[in-house]
């Protein structure tokens, strides 16, 4: 058993995508433990992504992530964190597999529809930079 951080980013909320994902999600066998919605400061996005900030994309990725409401979520199921990203599918929209769910939601290879963990270290402090203790308390 695995869980492992995702985000509806606000490319596909804007466009009404939330269930479409989420069905995915649950079609997939993965569940759901916790979601929920909130709209990232220009400080939290820099510190969620902080790891790009050398990137010549940062600046553009951070405004991108600040242009509206996210979905994040906490999902569980044996490995998680590699089912996820293979539903998500590669980073580039326009070169993802129809199939998946950026190559179905994306449009380009920022606006790409979802974020996933890439490793359990990163799954575990993202979780803990969305989720706090009693969110995450008797999940
Ligand atoms: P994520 O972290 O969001 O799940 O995406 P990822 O692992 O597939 O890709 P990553 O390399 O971590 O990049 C993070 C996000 O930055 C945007 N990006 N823009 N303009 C560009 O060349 C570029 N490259 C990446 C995307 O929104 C990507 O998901
Ligand atoms: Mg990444």
């Amino acid at each position: 058993m695995q869980r492992t951080f995702a985000i509806i980013k606000p490319d596909a909320v804007a466009a009404g995508h939330q269930g479409g994902i989420i069905a995915k999600i649950q079609e997939s066998g993965l569940r759901v433990v916790a979601l929920k919605s909130l709209r990232l400061s220009k400080a939290q996005a820099e510190g969620f992504y902080a790891v790009h900030s050398a990137r010549p994309f940062f600046n553009s990725l951070v405004a991108f992530m600040t242009q509206g409401p996210v979905v994040a979520m906490i999902l569980e199921g044996d490995n998680a964190i590699l089912r996820w990203r293979d539903l998500m599918g590669p980073t580039d929209a326009t070169k993802a597999p129809k199939n998946t769910l950026r190559g179905t939601y994306g449009t380009s290879i920022e606006a790409n529809a979802t974020h996933g963990s890439d490793a359990p270290d990163t799954a575990a402090y993202e979780i803990g930079f969305f989720f706090n203790g009693l969110e995450l308390a008797g999940l």
